[in-house]
């Protein structure tokens, strides 16, 4: 097996050397400085360095071993280009996190299908091409992890979300078929499936154009059916929000998944996402769909 005869693979001594995208903000930022603290050198990436002051003030601080490089998911000769690099500066990439990604929100009927490929691009395809990207040199090395921030909305359907919901279902489909394909080379991929964490994430949230979410006139023909389920969804983000876990849970968990000899194919993070799931489990279809809409609409989920 390529695995066993390889000559590079990875001393215990050996800095690892981890590639994490999304780091200007929340999880991938929080994750990034989490993986440097730990001795892990890494490359913090954003599609905008314009916006690293904040994470190289702080690792500046403690003398933290990580360096900004710019790379855009959805741009292909940004991503060669940043692999390239790592590999021309360390000769090795250990450790890969699959961090950006936004929503668009809005009922499907008003989605522009350039618009949801738009999000398959960021949350989907991009994640494809820099996984293709380091898989030959993971094999190389006989080692490496590949760690892919899902979502509860990875493993669960949510009114106004079938764009992202998709996206992420999509994502889980891809890790749990390539695990398969890669264990026999020392590569370990995972999914993590956060909760509501309290990042940007909801500024960043992008509405689709065509959706109303108003209806201002008298015909009935002309209003749009999905205005309220809009109003009440978009209203109960913000207390949901306010309520979520710590993007430092979620650097944890990656900690935990790239440090461990058995890294797991999945990792919920967050209370809520593990009660939805545990709820999942013992209910029907019909059940469970009320809980989601007491749950995203902000109504006491025990009504
Ligand atoms: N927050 C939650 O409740 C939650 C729950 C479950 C899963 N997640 C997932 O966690 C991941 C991180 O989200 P977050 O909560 O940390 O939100 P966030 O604070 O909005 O961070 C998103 C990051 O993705 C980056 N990004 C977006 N498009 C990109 C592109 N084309 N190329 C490179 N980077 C791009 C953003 O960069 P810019 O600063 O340039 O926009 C930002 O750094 C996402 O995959 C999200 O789906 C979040």
């Amino acid at each position: 097996m390529e695995h066993n005869n390889s000559n590079i693979m990875r001393s215990s001594r050996q800095q690892q050397i981890a590639l994490i995208t999304g780091s200007s903000s929340g999880i991938g930022f929080e994750t990034s400085l989490h993986l440097a603290r730990n001795g892990i050198y890494t490359y913090a990436t954003m599609r905008n360095p314009s916006k690293s002051k904040e994470i190289l003030d702080n690792a500046g601080k403690d003398n933290l071993p990580l360096k900004i490089q710019r790379l855009d998911i959805t741009d292909t000769e940004s991503i060669s280009e940043a692999v390239d690099k790592i590999i021309s500066e360390k000769n090795r990439i250990d450790i890969v996190v699959n961090n950006a990604g936004y929503s668009l929100l809005g009922p499907l009927e008003q989605l522009q299908l350039d618009e949801i490929k738009e999000e398959f691009e960021t949350n989907f395809f991009g994640t494809i091409k820099l996984i293709q990207n380091v898989l030959p040199i993971m094999r190389r090395q006989g080692y490496g992890r590949i760690i892919n921030i899902s979502s509860l909305a990875g493993r669960i359907g949510l009114p106004l979300s079938s764009a992202y919901v998709s996206s992420k279902f999509a994502l889980e489909g891809l890790v749990e078929s390539l695990r398969y394909e890669v264990q026999p080379y020392g590569i370990h991929v995972s999914l993590i499936e956060p909760g509501v964490i309290k990042t940007n994430f909801i500024n960043n949230m992008k509405l689709g154009k065509n959706v109303i979410t108003s209806n201002n006139n008298n015909d009935d023909s002309n209003n749009s059916p999905y205005v309220e389920i809009i109003q009440k969804r978009i209203s109960a983000f913000k207390p949901r929000f306010e309520k979520g876990s710590s993007a430092g849970e979620v650097a944890d968990v990656v900690l935990e998944a790239v440090t461990s000899d058995n890294p797991k194919a999945r990792y919920l993070v967050g209370e809520d996402a593990l009660k939805m799931m545990e709820k999942r489990k013992n209910t029907t279809d019909e059940e469970f769909a009320k809980l989601v809409m007491n749950s995203v609409l902000g109504r006491d989920s025990s009504s």
